[in-house]
């Protein structure tokens, strides 16, 4: 997820239990690679395995350069995004504008299992629009190129994020593939994760949203599916800690500046729903250097553990 799932997130989700995390969509235009944003988004140093690198793009020979650069950089794995519905891709005939050109979306799948001798996963919406949902040509097209794995978000494009995720065509999905097929879409919950596994028949759910902010989703959700009981919901003194590790692995991936300024939509998203928040996140925001983040985070769990109002 751009923004969100970047080198520190992707960490924290593998320890707390995600079987695999994709990183940042990376342009597959090589030329605007050499900025910062991007070269954060291409930097893989000690990070867990297996690494999946999310590739968007809409022309053949530029997505096979680029998966074949990013292999050389260290990506085990390379995904890439007919999914996306933003303007910016998809203006440019990327992201899922592509579902709509099923020759390109064949093109650009052979040239780039062809450049490249890790596995090659793709990630789709259900469809163009409602009334053209052809997800199940476009996986069955994948399937034959070589793809190893499909995402599938159950939303059409132009249905952006709006309404229901949608999981009968990801299980016509799934009846049409051998391949593996991965749900995804508002599964907030190891209920629904249950639940959309049955209904759909897919090998594994994706979590994007919900795990922003609560990154122990994953391991609720592992240990719901494997022994049908949930676990306890992490203590305030837990839920700190792991707040604490994230800013420091922001802090120290991003720098004093930048590391400050990523970290407090993170906060943002841990402190949605704990008590004064909102007069906390106010101040927070204002604080500029990792210290005084990580003192901000003390001061305030210290005050919830103790039951005690925050006051700005
Ligand atoms: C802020 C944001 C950024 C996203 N960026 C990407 C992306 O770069 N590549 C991608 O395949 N999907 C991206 N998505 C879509 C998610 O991967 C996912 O398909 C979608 O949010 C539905 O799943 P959820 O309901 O679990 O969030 C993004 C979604 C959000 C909200």
């Amino acid at each position: 997820m751009a923004g969100v799932t970047d080198r520190p997130f992707r960490r924290l989700c593998l320890q707390m239990g995600a079987g695999l995390v994709v990183s940042e969509m990376v342009t597959s235009d090589v030329r605007l690679w050499n900025t910062r944003k991007s070269r954060l988004r291409l930097e893989h140093s000690g990070e867990p395995e297996p690494r999946s690198v999310q590739i968007a793009g809409g022309d053949p020979e530029m997505m096979a350069e680029a998966a074949r650069r990013n292999a050389e950089m260290g990506a085990q794995i390379i995904d890439i995004n007919m999914g996306c519905p933003a303007k910016k891709v998809c203006n440019k005939a990327a992201g899922s504008a592509l579902m709509k050109d099923e020759a390109l979306v064949k093109d650009i799948l052979t040239a780039v299992v062809g450049a490249v001798d890790i596995p090659v996963t793709l990630k789709i919406r259900t469809g163009w629009s409602p009334d053209q949902r052809n997800g199940v040509t476009i996986a069955r097209i994948a399937e034959d190129c070589g793809i190893q794995a499909l995402a599938v978000h159950g939303r059409t494009r132009s249905c952006m994020y709006r309404g229901e995720a949608e999981y009968d065509t990801i299980a016509e999905i799934c009846s049409a593939l051998s391949i593996p097929v991965i749900a995804n879409g508002d599964i907030t919950s190891p209920e629904k994760a249950k639940q959309v596994l049955d209904h759909t028949g897919a090998q594994a759910v994706m979590v994007g949203r919900a795990a922003q902010g609560r990154p122990w989703i994953f391991q609720e959700i592992a240990h719901y599916l494997e022994h049908g009981t949930y676990l306890p919901s992490p203590s305030l003194e837990t839920i700190c800690n792991i707040l604490l590790d994230h800013l420091q692995e922001l802090h120290s991936f991003y720098g004093d500046v930048m590391g400050p300024r990523i970290a407090r939509k993170h906060v943002g998203w841990y402190l949605q729903t704990t008590d004064g928040a909102t007069a906390f996140r106010k101040q927070f925001n204002q604080l500029e250097t990792p210290a005084a983040q990580i003192a901000g985070i003390r001061e305030y769990f210290t005050h919830l553990i103790e039951g005690k109002e925050f006051a700005a």
